[in-house]
């Protein structure tokens, strides 16, 4: 059974101020986060352009945490000598981006890095069946990827509980992550009851009105005594 203390959140960058970008993601880090989400969009995969390697580098320096790195880009494979500098680097290429996924995957593992599948609502958890068992992450999109800030979509915690059952089944190890309108509230709570153990938040962790230290003190009371599926 996964607890609550094994339920790790990564605050997701994109919502945080850019002006301050090293010291916010020093808060994070001191607040107690278990991952870094950086988030890279081309303009390509996705309709917006957010940051790229010199700006990954910069937080890669500001954390010890390891960096969950969600490529929103149309040629991962291309970009991948660009955000794999670190053992700890965690990537996450898009299903619909890879006309190779199998390759792609191995290209992140050979490496010897940690690596996951990101799913869109509109892709059905199959596409990740058959490189399931060299994945370490599986990440539902839980809003339509390229913006933060947007409206958590329920249907995807019926996804959430058929990858679960999918990744019990076949007896592997892969983690599920939840990415998009995920706050300290039902949808937290429920992505975790369906089976998700990491969560991705952006605007509930960063706000303009309230320290990194008690929106994360918010999230961590939010989930306590869950327990994943
Ligand atoms: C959306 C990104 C998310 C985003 C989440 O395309 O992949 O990681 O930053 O932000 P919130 O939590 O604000 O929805
Ligand atoms: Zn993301």
């Amino acid at each position: 059974m996964v607890t609550e203390a094994h339920i790790q959140i990564a605050p997701s960058v994109l919502a945080a101020d850019f002006s301050n970008l090293g010291q916010q993601v020093r808060e994070a880090t001191e607040a107690g986060a278990d991952l870094i989400h950086v988030d890279v969009m081309d303009g390509r995969f996705v309709p917006n352009i957010s940051l790229g390697e010199v700006v990954v580098d910069a937080i890669r320096r500001s954390t010890h945490l390891p960096l969950n790195i969600h490529l929103m880009v149309a040629e991962p494979d291309q970009l991948l000598p660009s955000f794999i500098k670190a053992p700890t680097d965690q990537i996450i290429v898009h299903a619909e981006a890879c006309t190779h996924l199998h390759r792609t995957v191995t290209l992140v593992k050979d490496q010897g890095n940690q690596v996951g599948v990101a799913i869109n609502p509109g892709t059905p958890v199959s596409a990740v069946e058959e490189v399931l068992p060299l994945l370490d992450f599986v990440l539902v999109m839980t809003v339509n990827p390229g913006f933060g800030g947007q409206t958590f979509i329920p249907s995807a915690l019926e996804k959430v509980k058929r990858l679960r059952r999918m990744i019990q089944e076949a007896g592997h190890g892969a983690r599920i992550v939840v990415d998009g309108g995920v706050k300290a509230d039902w949808t937290a709570q429920d992505s975790v009851r369906a089976g998700a153990t990491v969560l991705v938040a952006g605007t509930a962790i960063f706000s303009p009105n309230e320290p990194v230290q008690q929106t994360m003190k918010t999230m961590r009371c939010c989930l306590s005594g869950l327990s994943a599926g």
